[in-house]
């Protein structure tokens, strides 16, 4: 029986694994720029973590893989990272033991069973950081900088953020109300699952994949109107600091985002490149006043953003900003000698002063043996015949200039490192 990968997974290569450790390792830049230090949490946590009562998210009512092996307790494989860090964060007591706001990231692998596409799976990637303990438009402001200038940096352009405020308690209140007496006139004409939206979570409904086309959406009563002065003033003040950083938004006042837990500031940064397709949101978060106290915690509130590593790559592959993969070794051992300990103490002694050495195994002719030396891109090419074997020595060929030399096996190091060091002056 031959297998295949599970619908909506994906191997990753080598060359996938190149791209993956490009934008990782700017995204772990990133995350010291700005104070940020990293966590792992496990890949499964209760379902209550992720579940709350009364929630209405896609993710949560339709996407989650959860299993109870005892057939008691219910554990669901964690389907995005901002709740397993809240669980981590109250469980630790980290609001008691750190100066607030404590700041952490992740990069790690999450699974919803979504309709699979190009940028849409079922198990992917998302590094996202999470800044707890403090309410404050700067903090607000600078989550999204460093996600804004992250991209950037990576070479992304074709981008734009949007943004949107969801209010605090009491706008969100009279808003909801203004919306569950707006789509009561039209409950027939919704599909099925905002029907049942309406009393529960009507914002949700302005996010619904089926009916988003409907004009009763498009002409829905607009949050904007509903804002309490705090929270106007609030938004206003986050956009001010976005200005002032020169950072380019669109406001989009039926921005709502896909869960449960957002209060005030909502963005999103989308791809403007037309290979994104429909899955264009390279990264999403915003602010949550509610979550950690939900999960237990202190009335803390917190603000996050992750980014999708899968899609964020085929973007920037879109948009040509990675070097071509070509993997390389700096040295390549020819063994004319078929296999003689000589061989394997040249590539050990190269290995172990840090020179990466691919060896040949097989019989095979020099020129053969040269030809695997070229595919592999080796940078030198140490080759040893019976006299180099018998004399201690090696014959060392510079692929630069082609020149070649017979080096001493205890100064073979040396000579490397001052060819190496001669280059680089
Ligand atoms: P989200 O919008 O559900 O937010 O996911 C964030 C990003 O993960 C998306 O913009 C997208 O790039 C990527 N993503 C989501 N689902 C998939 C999928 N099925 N396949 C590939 N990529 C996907 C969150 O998860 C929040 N926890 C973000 C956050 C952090 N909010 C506050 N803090």
């Amino acid at each position: 029986m031959a297998y295949q990968c599970v619908k909506g997974t994906y191997d990753l290569l080598p060359e996938d694994l190149y791209y993956f450790e490009k934008v990782e390792t700017l995204f772990r830049h990133f995350m010291n720029l700005y104070g940020y230090r990293e966590i792992k949490t496990p890949v499964f946590e209760f379902t209550g973590v992720f579940a709350k009562e009364n929630d209405t998210s896609d993710m949560v009512t339709k996407e989650m893989y959860s299993f109870s092996p005892n057939g008691k307790d219910s554990y669901t494989l964690r389907p995005e990272g901002t709740a397993g860090v809240i669980r981590s964060f109250v469980e630790k007591k980290m609001h008691g033991s750190n100066e607030l706001p404590v700041k952490l990231a992740y990069i790690e692998e999450m699974f919803r069973h979504e309709r699979p596409q190009k940028g849409r799976q079922r198990q992917f990637t998302q590094m996202g950081v999470e800044n707890i303990g403090e309410k404050n438009p700067m903090i607000d402001a600078e989550t999204i900088a460093l996600g804004y200038f992250y991209v950037r940096t990576l070479g992304l352009s074709q981008i734009e953020v949007r943004i949107n405020t969801l209010g605090d308690a009491d706008s969100r209140i009279a808003y909801k109300n203004k919306l569950i007496e707006y789509f009561s006139q039209y409950k027939e004409e919704l599909c099925f699952d905002c029907q049942n939206r309406l009393e529960k979570n009507p914002l949700r409904i302005l996010d619904c994949k089926v009916d988003h086309h409907l004009d009763i959406i498009k002409n829905a009563p607009k949050m904007a109107d509903y804002l309490t002065p705090v929270a106007k003033e609030y938004y206003k003040k986050v956009l001010g600091y976005l200005d002032a950083m020169g950072i380019p938004y669109k406001i989009d006042d039926t921005l709502v985002r896909g869960l449960d837990y957002y209060t005030d500031t909502v963005f999103e940064v989308v791809s403007l490149n037309p290979e994104s397709g429909s899955q264009s949101t390279i990264f999403g978060g915003g602010r949550y006043d509610s979550l950690v106290k939900e999960m237990g915690g202190p009335e803390i509130s917190g603000m996050g953003f992750a980014i999708g590593v899968e899609r964020l790559i085929i973007l920037a592959k879109a948009e040509g900003v990675f070097d071509e993969y070509k993997p390389s070794t700096d040295v390549y051992v020819i063994d004319m000698t078929k296999g003689s300990d000589y061989a394997l103490e040249v590539a050990t002694i190269l290995r172990n002063n840090s020179y990466a050495t691919e060896l040949n195994y097989y019989d095979r002719s020099m020129k053969a043996q040269f030809k695997s030396s070229e595919r592999k891109n080796a940078r030198f090419v140490a080759i040893i015949g019976e006299d180099e074997m018998n004399n201690g020595t090696i014959a060392l060929k510079d692929t630069k200039d082609r020149s070649q030399r017979i080096v001493k096996l205890d100064e073979l190091i040396d000579c490397l490192d001052s060819i190496l060091e001669e280059e680089n002056v």
